[in-house]
């Protein structure tokens, strides 16, 4: 019997993959560019029992520490990454696993990206195997979230568009400590998710339109990421925010993220830019807005989100090194 624990965390794309071609791996249409997370994390303990027969266990930690069993739309794919990996690995055995976000859940806030990071990572030290992290960022894009194969890395992170080709690290979090703070305006679990948005998305009139230009939107936001300019950044990042959810929009049928809220979000944002606080904003598929912007503005962000009474809680999070084994189990 062998156990592991540990703490992947969330990221936020600058640039987007929306639409995959398949999802055992996922191969995305779409080249993306994204920004590890420090604290919206999921921690996840898994012990492998070589000798197990039967079900595996699939559990949640609440607040307490108290462990309870997950539902079946949750408890599924985790069973199906964990075939995966037991098939990977040539393995037979049963495996126990817990699991505990530090933020909301399926709430487009990438949950899936932070936990399949997570399962991923600790399942293959169960197992008793040891792999590099391109090699954990390939397994992690099995389970079907592709965020996920970004979210083994730390700091920024480019996914290039080419089917075999995975995730990497283009510089560590040390490079910028760039701030992200997330105002939640819907903590609600999505009411369509990413993967049937991925399979809507080339329904879009257009979806081609956007492939056209994106390999030199990502070129050029990995060079305002490598300079640390973020007059440069910012226009493209909120470009490319807009365009997912346009793409969205008018795909057949359309998918709307966006609620009241998150436009009030976006015209602070705009509000904040014109007295001269250096801010942009993202969304992932979902209502929440994140809010980018370097250190020194960050309290007078945080305060112009919280005065805002769509703005239900304000996660204070920044770039962050990447996944770490040093934390405590759950069971
Ligand atoms: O992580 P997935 O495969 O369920 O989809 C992620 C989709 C977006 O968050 C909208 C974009 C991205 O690149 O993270």
């Amino acid at each position: 019997m062998r156990k592991a624990t540990v703490a992947a965390p969330a990221n936020i794309a600058l640039i987007k993959y929306w639409g995959a071609k398949h999802f055992d791996p996922v191969v995305p249409y779409a080249p993306s560019l994204s920004m590890t997370l420090r604290a919206c994390r999921t921690r996840t303990t898994v012990q492998f029992d070589s000798g197990g027969t039967g079900d595996d266990e699939i559990l949640r930690a609440q607040d307490d520490g108290t462990l309870v069993p997950t539902e079946e739309s949750f408890r599924a794919p985790v069973v199906r990454h964990l075939d995966r990996l037991r098939a990977w690995a040539d393995r037979s055995g049963t495996f126990r696993v817990a699991t505990r976000n530090t933020f909301p859940s399926r709430a487009g806030l990438a949950s899936s990206a932070s936990g399949f990071a997570a399962l991923t990572l600790a399942a293959t030290r169960a197992l008793g195997t040891s792999v590099d992290p391109t090699q954990a960022s390939d397994l992690a894009r099995r389970s079907g979230s592709g965020s996920a194969a970004r979210s083994v890395f730390g700091g920024f992170v480019v996914w290039p568009r080419t089917d075999d080709v995975c995730a990497a690290q283009i510089a560590p979090a040390e490079h910028w400590d760039l701030r992200d703070l997330i105002a939640v305006v819907d903590t609600n679990p999505k009411e369509v998710s990413s993967r049937e948005g991925h399979r809507r998305a080339p329904t879009s009139p257009f979806f081609d339109t956007r492939l056209d230009h994106l390999d030199a939107r990502r070129e050029a936001v990995q060079e305002a990421l490598l300079d640390r300019d973020f007059d440069r950044l910012a226009p493209l990042v909120e470009r490319e925010a807009t365009e997912l959810h346009c793409i969205a929009m008018s795909s057949r049928p359309p998918i709307h993220y966006w609620r009241p809220a998150t436009l009030a979000v976006l015209e602070a944002v705009r509000g904040l830019r014109a007295d001269g606080v250096a801010a942009c904003a993202t969304m992932d598929a979902g209502p929440n807005v994140h809010v980018l912007c370097p250190p020194d503005a960050a309290p007078s962000v945080a305060d112009r989100l919280e005065a805002l009474s769509d703005v239900e809680m304000l996660l204070r999070d920044g770039v962050g090194p990447g996944p770490t084994n040093d934390v405590s189990p759950l069971f």
